[in-house]
């Protein structure tokens, strides 16, 4: 049975990390899946929870910094400028590993990848449970990542042992993964922390992250399956704002299935069935991504067209989810 619990009456979700159990807790970004890192066994139920693929490694989540020698080899000096820039922050970085990490934390790498989140209620479960959490988004494999507690409940409930509702995530989609265990530094999945934010701080990192289909990226092996999809059939329509109205408002035409849109800069669809507005910048559209996928399924939607502007900065992460939810059906307008 899953017990819920709110975010200030963390005492018995912390007791049950530590005791190898499961716990739900929100973060800035999405909510997490929680288990102590460091034991096999709760590891193995975070994969059985989700129907995640074992190859696929997870983050271990901490609330300082003193016992980071225990899991990471070394922390070059410019993977420490970061730290000190954008910890706590939704900045996941890749290290070379200890031994004391199980390999089905990090699907046999011999990297592991370690976040500081932001967030308090993640911060005092951590702290209190006093042990390393691993943690991936707390969807089932595949689907949207949670970013409110109702969506987390639809996938979890009888899961796993808790769920802590925090309400809301300020971020909405997953942190910046950053590979900082080669001289290069890369991104290997981008996020609200961006390549010209790490670039202040460092020049081993040259460039941004480039979303292209096909390319294989092995380093990041979660990368390769299907993710973030809706049970609708979702299509990215990309170009500036008149040309995307024009050709979805030819679409809604003749249409013969309920067509949802996700309108960015409030523009308007009278035509279709259920529209959501993702707001005036990508910043916004982060925040309001996840949750108006699942919504548009919620309102029994068969086809959604998300209107999409390229953009750089946080519009290179917002573009990355889409065209992985849309399975890259990409119409260039
Ligand atoms: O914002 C987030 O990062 C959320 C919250 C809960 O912290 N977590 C999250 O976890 O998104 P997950 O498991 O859904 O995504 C982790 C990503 C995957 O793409 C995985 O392949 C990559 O990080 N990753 C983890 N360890 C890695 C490693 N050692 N080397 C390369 N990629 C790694
Ligand atoms: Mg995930």
């Amino acid at each position: 049975m899953t017990k819920i619990v709110k975010s200030d009456n963390l005492d018995e979700a912390a007791q049950c990390l530590k005791c190898g159990g499961t716990v739900i807790f929100p973060t800035e970004t999405v909510y997490g899946l929680g288990a102590d890192a460091l034991n096999e066994d709760a590891v193995k139920k975070i994969y059985a929870a989700k129907g995640r693929p074992s190859d696929n490694p997870l983050i271990v989540h901490i609330a300082d910094t003193d016992n980071l020698l225990k899991i990471v080899k070394t922390v070059p000096p410019d993977a420490q400028k970061l730290i000190d820039a954008f910890w706590p922050g939704p900045l996941t970085m890749i290290f070379k590993k200890c031994d004391a990490v199980p390999r089905i934390v990090t699907a046999n790498l011999d990297t592991v990848a370690v976040r500081f989140p932001s967030n308090k209620t993640a911060q005092n479960l951590i702290k209190k449970s006093g042990v390393f959490v691993a943690a991936p988004s707390a969807n089932l494999s595949g689907s949207p990542s949670p970013t409110v507690f109702k969506h987390v409940c639809d996938d979890m409930m009888g899961r796993v042992d808790f769920i802590i509702d925090g309400g809301e995530c300020s971020v909405g989609i997953e942190s910046t993964v950053l590979d900082v265990s080669q001289e290069e530094f890369k991104i290997l999945r981008p996020g609200y922390v961006t390549f010209d934010d790490i670039r202040k701080y460092t020049d081993r990192i040259k460039s941004d992250y480039v979303d292209i289909k096909g390319v294989k990226t092995p380093k990041c092996p979660g990368m390769k399956y299907t993710h973030y999809s809706p049970k609708a059939d979702v299509f990215v329509v990309m170009g500036k704002e008149g040309g995307c109205k024009k050709y979805i408002d030819s679409v809604l035409e003749n249409k013969n299935k309920r067509i949802g849109v996700l309108s960015y800069k409030n523009t308007k669809y009278e035509n279709a069935d259920y529209v959501i507005d993702a707001g005036d910048d990508m910043k916004n559209y982060a925040y309001v991504l996840y949750e108006a996928l699942r919504e548009f399924d919620e309102n029994g939607i068969d086809v959604i067209y998300a209107q999409l502007e390229d953009e750089s900065g946080i519009g290179v992460a917002v573009k990355n989810r889409i065209f992985k939810s849309a399975g890259y059906k990409i119409i260039k307008v």
